[in-house]
C-alpha cells in the first residue's frame, strides 16, 4: 500500500498530516528517509515516525442503520453523508476517510449498510459471483393479485431483463407478504447482485414501481440497531463473508 495510507492506518493522523510528516523527513522506511508519499510499502517493512515503529491497526467492520435522505459517500452532497452518524471523534479511532460502504444504498433507501476499511472483504459482499444474499423489504405502488403471485415469483427466479443491460439478472427470490387487503403491496426480495438501482429497475421491468425500499439482511448479518445507530460486527459476522 502507499506510504501515506500506511501511516493513516497505523496512527490517528489524517492523510494531510501524514504527508506533512513524510515531507518533513520524519518517516523512515527500513532506516532510510522517504520523502515520496506514494512509495509502496508492505507491513513487513520497518517503518518509523520520529523513531517509533508504526504498525497498522486491524481492519474495522461495522454495521449501520441508514436513515432515508442520507448518502453513502464519505462527504456531504445534495444530502448529508451517512458517515455524519458515526461518532468518529477519535473515541473509537475511526477515521471516516478510510472507511467505505460495502454495497451502497440509494438516498431514499433505508436499512442495513456494512462499513469497513478492508477492500478485500468488501469484494466478498459485492461481487455477484460470491453469491452473497441481500434481502430487501419492498413497498410497491401496485398490489399483486393472488393469481399473479406464482408467475411473478417464477419470473424473478428466472432472472429479469433490465433496461439497458445485456442478459438477465441473477436468479432472485420473491416472497409476497400476506396482507389484510385483497392484494399485497409488500414483498421481500433476495438478490445476489448490486447493479445500479437494481431493485427499482427489476420492479419497473415487471410493470410495478417501488415506493419504499429497506435492506434487512446481508449474508448472515441482520439489521438489529435503531435508525441512525451503528455497532461493530462480531468476529463471527466478519468471518461469515470469507467462509
Ligand atoms: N436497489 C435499488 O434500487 N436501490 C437500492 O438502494 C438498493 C438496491
Amino acid at each position: 500500500m502507499r506510504l501515506d495510507k500506511f501511516i493513516c492506518k497505523s496512527t490517528e493522523l489524517t492523510k494531510r498530516e501524514a504527508i506533512q510528516e513524510i515531507h518533513a523527513g520524519h518517516i523512515l522506511v527500513n532506516d532510510l528517509i522517504v520523502l515520496d508519499e506514494s512509495t509502496q510499502v508492505h507491513e513487513n517493512n520497518l517503518i518509523t515516525l520520529n523513531g517509533q515503529r508504526l504498525k497498522p491497526r486491524p481492519f474495522r467492520y461495522l454495521l449501520m442503520h441508514k436513515p432515508a435522505n442520507t448518502i453513502c459517500s464519505n462527504t456531504d452532497g445534495d444530502y448529508p453523508s451517512l458517515f455524519n452518524q458515526l461518532d468518529t471523534d477519535g473515541v473509537h479511532g475511526l477515521n471516516r476517510d478510510e472507511l467505505h460502504i460495502a454495497g451502497r444504498l440509494d438516498v431514499d433507501t433505508t436499512g442495513l449498510v456494512l462499513i469497513t476499511d478492508d477492500g478485500r472483504w468488501t469484494y466478498n459482499i459485492t461481487r455477484p459471483d460470491k453469491d452473497c444474499k441481500k434481502i430487501y423489504r419492498v413497498g410497491l405502488s401496485y398490489g399483486i393479485p393472488e393469481h399473479k403471485i406464482a408467475p411473478l415469483v417464477e419470473r424473478f427466479k428466472q432472472g429479469i431483463q433490465l433496461q439497458g443491460e445485456q442478459g438477465l439478472t441473477q436468479s432472485a427470490l420473491l416472497e409476497v407478504l400476506p396482507s389484510i387487503k385483497k392484494e399485497s403491496r409488500e414483498v421481500l426480495l433476495t438478490i445476489t447482485e448490486g447493479k445500479y438501482h437494481q431493485v427499482k429497475r427489476m420492479f419497473a421491468a415487471v410493470g410495478n414501481r417501488v415506493l419504499s425500499l429497506h435492506r434487512e439482511k446481508i449474508g448472515e448479518v441482520q439489521l438489529d440497531v435503531e435508525e441512525g445507530h451503528w455497532r461493530f460486527l462480531t468476529a463471527h459476522e466478519v468471518s461469515s463473508f470469507t467462509r
